[in-house]
């Protein structure tokens, strides 16, 4: 079983008639009729809508399903599909995963999708929702990424996109050899939304800090442009960590400039688990 229970940490089992999990203390978990599980106990929420708000939530829906990243997704899916582990299942955690676009990608592009096991895990309750209302084959969980209630070393690859996550949860779920596979900001990301914010835009440190206990094995950089729509770079500027500088004239400026051409620029990191 890949849960343990996220207030006495024993494993959950799942109930065949209920549907629902619990452990031998007889914590119990239902699953909710989406398909997802809410193993985040409401005295350990620190907010009462942790995680993005629904705003933002809305904003990266519409535009990654646009398709603008799908050469991002592309690229990801091919670095797991070179390391899968035949003729075993691969566990695969997208941690942080928002609504699952990046895991549906996945499995559309997977030379062989019945053998990934995917799961996500995010603290959003209505992005987990929506990500398994979407994906029959993938299992999704409302959790912190601070506390994973998942089984030790339960993962053969961790995916972490953008999100937030501590190393040593990482490094705990993981199998010994175990892949962490990490998508952070190139130097050239969004360089042109970024000209009508900042007076002198600076390319950004590339490196991502791996965990103690990992060493690299490749790191693959994607660029590619994109020209979104009035609509889809507002959606755009709203995912993106500087929105909050852009007053009323740039947002004004962004909207209305002419057939605007947006650099993107990935650093996907793979590394492995030493021991
Ligand atoms: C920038 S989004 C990235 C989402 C997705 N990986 C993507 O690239 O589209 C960050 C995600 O992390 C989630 N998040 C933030 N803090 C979290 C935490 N402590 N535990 C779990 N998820 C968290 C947010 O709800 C959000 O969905
Ligand atoms: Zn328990």
């Amino acid at each position: 079983m890949p849960y343990i229970c996220p207030i006495c940490q024993n494993p959950l089992m799942l109930h065949q008639a209920s549907k629902g999990y619990y452990c031998s203390k007889k914590h119990h978990f239902d699953l909710a009729k989406e398909g997802y599980l809410n193993l985040l106990p409401a005295q350990y929420k620190k907010s009462k809508q942790p995680g993005d708000s629904r705003a933002m939530m809305r904003a990266r829906r519409n535009f990654l399903e646009a398709g603008f990243y799908q050469p991002m997704a592309k690229a990801l899916a091919g670095i797991i599909n070179t390391h899968q582990t035949a003729p075993t299942e691969m566990h695969i955690l997208d941690v942080g995963c928002g609504e699952g676009y990046y895991s549906r990608q996945i499995e559309a592009y997977s030379d062989d999708s019945k053998k990934l096991d995917l799961h996500g895990i995010d603290i959003a309750k209505n992005a987990i929702l929506a990500a398994a209302k979407k994906q029959d084959n993938a299992r999704f969980i409302v959790a912190s990424t601070n506390n994973m209630p998942y089984a030790d070393q339960y993962f053969d690859l961790l995916l972490r996109i953008y999100a937030p996550a501590n190393d040593q949860e990482i490094s705990r779920l993981l199998k010994p050899q175990g892949l962490l596979l990490i998508v952070t900001p190139g130097p050239r990301h969004l360089w042109q939304l970024k000209e009508f914010i900042y007076k002198e835009v600076k390319e950004h440190a590339v490196d991502a800090p791996l965990p103690e206990d990992f060493s690299l094995i490749e790191s693959q950089r994607v660029s590619f442009k994109i020209q979104p729509d009035r609509d889809q770079r507002m959606a755009l500027l709203q995912m993106t960590p500087f929105a909050w500088r852009a007053n009323a004239d740039v947002q004004n400026k962004i909207q209305h400039s002419h057939d605007l051409q947006i650099e993107t620029d990935f650093i996907l990191t793979l590394a492995v688990k030493k021991k």
